[in-house]
């Protein structure tokens, strides 16, 4: 190779390397910024000890991967900003969040859903269809 040449590519390589570099600091970040205070809520508040997400967590009440598949977000919302008794409890009511953090959490749960997990885990639903 002449000497030309390799400093002809050289250049060519460093600046396609910077080009990307500043192309792909301008991209949106892949998870949204409300997902991410979501995801901080659901950390803050330790919903992991008794739920699961992609099968991982507490077993103490279902799993959330999908939930907004199922609920919608006002639903959800509400559940977590005024929430129920929880059942066998006769007294304890679910652990509750404020408005902005149930909001969040919410967001945090549409993008977890947005995963791809190929139908993991399998849902109490479609085990019983099946079954
Ligand atoms: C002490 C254990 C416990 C903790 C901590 C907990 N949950 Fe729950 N959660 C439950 C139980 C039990 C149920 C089901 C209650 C029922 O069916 O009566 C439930 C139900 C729910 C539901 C409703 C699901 C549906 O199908 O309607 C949502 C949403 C939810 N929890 C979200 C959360 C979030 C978010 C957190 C963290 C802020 C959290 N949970 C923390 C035990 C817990």
């Amino acid at each position: 190779m002449k000497l030309r040449t390799f400093w002809l590519l050289s250049i060519l390589s460093f600046g396609l390397f910077i080009a990307v570099t500043l192309i792909s600091a301008r991209l949106p970040s892949p998870i949204p910024e409300q997902a991410v205070a979501g995801k901080l809520v659901w950390q803050r508040h330790n919903c992991v000890s008794c739920h699961t997400l992609f099968g991982n967590g507490g077993y103490a009440a279902d799993d959330l991967t999908h939930i907004t598949t199922k609920e919608t977000p006002s639903y959800l919302i509400n559940y977590l900003v005024q929430p129920p008794v929880m059942r066998p409890n006769k007294y304890t009511h679910h652990p509750a969040l404020d408005e902005v953090d149930a909001e969040n959490l919410v967001h945090y749960l549409e993008f977890v859903q947005t995963i791809p997990t190929l139908g993991w885990p399998p849902q109490q639903e479609n085990a019983e269809k099946e079954s």
